[in-house]
């Protein structure tokens, strides 16, 4: 499966819209890891990096950022503004966060617990990585 926007569940109410998800159903794995960035400088990027194995949905919870999906040859962007849609991005994307409105927070769910090794941080070895796949 590739980058993709999951639309998650809406349930519009007078007193407050409420979405959710949940394993296997608007998430397309198990879920072992919650991850959230907030009260990032206005400038400021997150996340430039790739993982090996891992899988993840990043939210906008709240305000707004992009996602760059960097391809090499060509850079993909996703306005995340919305806290019902979800961006999936499965392992080996060199992915990175930025243009973080004022008090925005991004959740990220993740398949694996936390392992430092999944990591690949340099892009040039990524993109050698990613054309020998
Ligand atoms: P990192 O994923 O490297 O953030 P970024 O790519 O935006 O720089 O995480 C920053 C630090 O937080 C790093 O020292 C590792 C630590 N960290 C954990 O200990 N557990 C986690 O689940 C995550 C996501 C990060």
């Amino acid at each position: 499966m590739s980058v993709r926007i999951v639309t998650l569940p809406k349930m519009i109410d007078p007193r407050g819209n409420l979405s959710f998800l949940q394993n296997q159903t608007q998430v397309p794995f198990d879920i072992k890891r919650t991850i959230w960035i907030y009260d990032v400088p206005g400038g400021e990027t997150r996340g430039a990096h790739a993982y090996r194995t891992q899988c993840e949905i990043i939210i906008a919870l709240s305000g707004s950022f992009d996602v760059q999906i960097n391809h090499g040859e060509k850079i993909e962007t996703y306005h995340l503004n919305r806290s019902y849609y979800g961006l999936y991005i499965p392992p080996m994307q060199w992915r990175q966060m930025l243009n973080f409105s004022t008090n925005s927070v991004a959740l990220i769910v993740s398949d694996s617990a936390y392992n430092a090794h999944d990591y690949i941080r340099d892009i040039n070895e990524f993109l050698k990585l990613k054309n020998t796949q």
